[in-house]
């Protein structure tokens, strides 16, 4: 997918690299947190968007190559950086130095020589070279690969890893978005943004979710946050007179609103921003949003409005995915194993979301007997007064220095507390004990959800509401099978198989439940129904593992 990203260091300095270093500023780099991003979050998010702002996305006609496309945008300013992919069609995602350099581009591009255009125009072109009338099209018939085909390729690097630790780091490498594909969906959110700005001048359109929280995988959906930047909207109570007001249209809620406004941007984007298909209207859900297509990327978009609490709680989760190292590697095991055991899916529907995925991550670690994490209570203390956040009525504050916050004093392993994940989980008393990532502490459950986590921000509300009895029994019995694999004295050795490969080892024996026939064989007697098999009461932590209940035992 990727074919290259170059950066210009300088107008000599040209350096070819598909992951460019994470730099850190201040006097930040004393602190023992090795290649992690020390900036804050909101001045990460601020630089991507103004890089975004730089840029332009060009389509490549005919045999139109990346050198001729990079020596005629040079006429227009210092070209930064650069990145092209597509199989069938070639993009370049160009990064100019400056923003000027960007509009002297759009003043000498032409609209296409056919009868009838919507004459819109936008930062995604097309080049054509001097030879494009020659040429035929680039489109190959390589096809899409299946999910199977992508995850035997990746099984086989896994299984060539030296440790179940080195392949934990790999399925990180592999699976996570590089560097051009976070820039590229930067770009599609301020293309949306140039869209709507023609209404709402002065509107951000902001990327949340998985594009942003440090945990995003290849073809991960894009979650974009319209914020319309319209401070001080309600009506002030005491204010002087003579004074001018707005005259504007009234409608009968704020969620009506939401609806409205998300139902005339979606129907702009399908019918005038290139690119932009497939627009399907979400309103009536719980958060109003519009799906689309965004085709030159590729990339499936949900939009939202009044969202500001999601934002976030991306922000929340990109902090745990800095705070320490091991943090990645398990949450991207955990969202992998689940997606191959189907427990996990992004339609709507009972499947545990990526989002609690990451929760149950978190609590285990803030839960454990020396906690990798602190609860978000902690975080808050070591907020400064600039860091106070207020959303909807709910105290968000978080701490954005991350600096700030002392390491762990736990030294386990990533393939140990993935280990200790499943046995953890194995043994949980979900029946009646709900998760609270504020205090890293079980509380009490007061209703009948089938997995109940604390919203971290609005309190009142479960953030696994939608999971269904069903899918938690299938993640227990999930969780027991890898903890029971695990304990298997060949479960770390790498064997050759009768072809001559070699047979699922470590991780890669959970993600693809390798051995989990003769499991069933050797476990049919012993199986019952997980909620009838844990103990009720308070659970107590297990001083080895952190872990709930007892162990299981399969002989
Ligand atoms: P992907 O599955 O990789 O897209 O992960 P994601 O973290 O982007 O999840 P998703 O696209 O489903 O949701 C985007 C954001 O919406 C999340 O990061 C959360 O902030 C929020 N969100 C998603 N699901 C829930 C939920 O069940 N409850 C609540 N409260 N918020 C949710
Ligand atoms: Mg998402």
């Amino acid at each position: 997918f990727v074919r290259r990203c170059t950066t210009q260091a300088s107008n000599s300095d040209t350096v070819e690299t598909s992951e460019p270093e994470i730099s850190s500023s201040g006097d930040n780099h004393d602190v023992p947190r090795p290649g992690v991003d020390l900036r804050r979050f909101s001045d990460i998010q601020e630089e991507r968007r103004q890089e975004a702002l730089r840029s332009v996305l060009v389509r490549h006609v005919g045999k139109a190559t990346e050198d001729e496309l990079a020596k005629f945008c040079s006429h227009f300013g210092e070209v930064k950086s650069s990145f092209t992919y597509g199989n069938q069609e070639l993009y370049t995602l160009l990064e100019y130095k400056s923003k000027g350099s960007v509009h002297s581009l759009l003043n000498t591009a032409h609209f296409r020589s056919v009868l009838e255009v919507l004459p819109y125009k936008s930062r995604l072109l097309s080049f054509r070279s001097s030879s494009w009338m020659n040429s035929t099209s680039k489109k190959s018939s390589v096809g899409d690969m299946t999910a199977e085909q992508k995850f035997s390729i990746l099984a086989t690097k896994l299984c060539a890893a030296q440790s179940m630790e080195e392949q934990m780091q790999v399925l990180v490498r592999e699976t996570q978005l590089s560097e051009g594909e976070t820039r590229l969906r930067f770009l599609v959110c301020s293309l949306v943004e140039d869209a709507i700005t023609g209404y709402f001048p002065g509107c951000i359109v902001h990327p949340f979710g998985s594009s942003v929280n440090g945990f995003g995988n290849k073809g991960c959906d894009l979650d974009m946050y319209l914020n319309l930047n319209v401070e001080e909207h309600k009506p002030k109570k005491r204010n002087s007179f003579p004074r001018m007001e707005y005259e504007v249209k009234t409608v009968p809620t704020e969620r009506a609103a939401t609806q409205n406004l998300l139902s005339t941007v979606g129907q702009s984007l399908g019918e005038f921003v290139p690119s932009c298909r497939h627009v399907q209207y979400i309103l009536n859900a719980r958060c109003p949003l519009v799906k689309f297509t965004h085709e030159a990327s590729g990339i499936q978009c949900d939009l939202t409005s009044n969202n500001s609490i999601a934002l976030k709680s991306s922000e929340l989760l990109n902090l745990y995915s800095r705070i320490d190292p091991r943090v990645p590697p398990l949450v991207y095991a955990v969202r992998h194993w689940a997606r191959m055991h189907h427990i996990t899916s992004n339609m709507p529907g009972g499947w545990i979301t990526n989002f609690s995925l990451t929760a149950l991550v978190i609590f285990f670690l803030q839960y454990t007997d020396k906690p990798v994490l602190p609860g978000i209570d902690a975080l808050k203390e070591l907020a400064d007064k600039a860091d106070t956040c207020v959303l909807e009525g709910n105290d968000c504050t978080l701490v954005s220095d991350l600096t700030k916050v002392p390491p762990s004093g736990n030294t386990d392993s990533i393939d140990d507390l993935l280990l200790e994940f499943f046995e953890f989980y194995s043994n949980f008393n979900f029946k009646s004990c709900g998760l609270n990532l504020r205090t890293g502490e079980i509380q009490e459950k007061k209703n009948f959800d089938a997995l109940y986590i604390q919203n971290p921000f609005e309190q009142q509300l479960n953030l696994s509401k939608n999971v269904s009895m069903h899918h938690m029994e299938k993640f227990v019995q999930l969780a027991r099978e890898a903890a029971w694999m695990a304990e298997q004295p060949d479960f770390l050795q790498p064997e050759v198989g009768p072809k001559g490969g070699v047979t699922p080892w470590g991780l890669v024996s959970i993600l693809s439940g390798y051995n989990r026939r003769k499991r069933r064989l050797m476990d049919q007697k012993e199986f019952t129904p997980i909620f009838d098999s844990i103990k009720s009461g308070n659970p107590k932590r297990n001083s080895s593992h952190g872990n709930v209940g007892p162990r299981i035992h399969i002989t």
